[in-house]
């Protein structure tokens, strides 16, 4: 393949293409066979890469939605949520793939990890220390309305742009919840639950941090909206 004259940026590879994608580095990210202690560290890697990609993206758009929350632009910050979600639903689907590794086959792949964990990834922790900002500014603005969660929900017509903020923040908890849940069934079929990870962590401490949730209040405040139902029922 010729490259013409028409190429005009700086950097490694022959099109801009290759150099604004930065695809010679990019591409040389992932161990090379001839180190491989099973093919599937490739398979492994380019899954977790790709996720850390993912978080990244989704980390910028979650603080960018924090800072258009701070000048209560609740618009333009409903507008980043679907792609935080859709990040982190890449990162859950992708988890599927690893799950075409046999559990032995997993076994060889996991003598490459050295000590590497879960827990020291850059791009959940990340995404985990900016979600709660998210949640600071939704208190903020509810306060703000002079509001609590029940009436929010029962005004929701008249409260529009609140209503869809606290409901963006209830499904970008699920999403984190249901990737929490799949990585725990992947992590069981892959190594089984009876056993530590590369750091000596149990894996049965996962199963413990299942039941974890960002915003509590907005899950709580579906009860309390039952139990004002029925206190309004029996009313009339
Ligand atoms: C075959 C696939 C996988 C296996 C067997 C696996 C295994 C484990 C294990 C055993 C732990 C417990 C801590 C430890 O000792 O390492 C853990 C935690 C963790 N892993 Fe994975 N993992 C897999 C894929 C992934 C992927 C693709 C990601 C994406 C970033 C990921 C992110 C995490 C995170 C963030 C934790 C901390 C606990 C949590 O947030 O729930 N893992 N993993």
């Amino acid at each position: 393949m010729a490259y013409g004259p028409d190429q005009i940026l700086e950097g490694a590879g022959n099109s801009d293409y290759e150099r604004y994608i930065r695809t010679v580095e990019l591409l040389n990210l992932q161990p090379r066979p001839e180190t491989w202690k099973h093919r599937d560290e490739l398979l492994f890697t380019v899954v977790h890469q790709s996720s850390e990609l993912w978080l990244k993206h989704c980390t910028a758009e979650a603080i960018q939605a924090v800072e258009h929350l701070k000048k209560d632009e609740i618009r333009p910050a409903l507008r980043l949520f679907p792609r935080m979600m859709l990040a982190i639903k890449y990162c859950h689907d992708s988890l599927d793939m690893l799950e075409q590794m046999s559990p032995w086959d997993y076994q060889q792949v996991r003598r490459a990890l050295g000590h590497g964990s879960g827990f020291d990834s850059p791009g959940m922790n990340s995404i985990r220390k900016a979600i709660p900002g998210l949640g600071v500014e939704f208190k903020r603005i509810l306060a703000n309305a002079n509001l609590d969660l029940v009436q929010l929900f029962v005004r929701h017509t008249e409260f529009e742009d609140i209503y869809l903020l606290a409901e963006a923040l209830v499904e970008l908890d699920e999403r984190m919840y249901l990737w929490r849940h799949r990585h725990f069934k992947v992590v069981e079929r892959s190594i089984g639950l009876k056993v530590s990870g590369t750091q000596g962590t149990p894996v049965e401490i996962l199963a413990r941090l299942n039941s974890f949730t960002f915003f509590p209040e907005l899950w709580d405040a579906r009860t309390d909206l039952t139990n004002y139902a029925i206190a309004e029922e029996g009313e009339n």
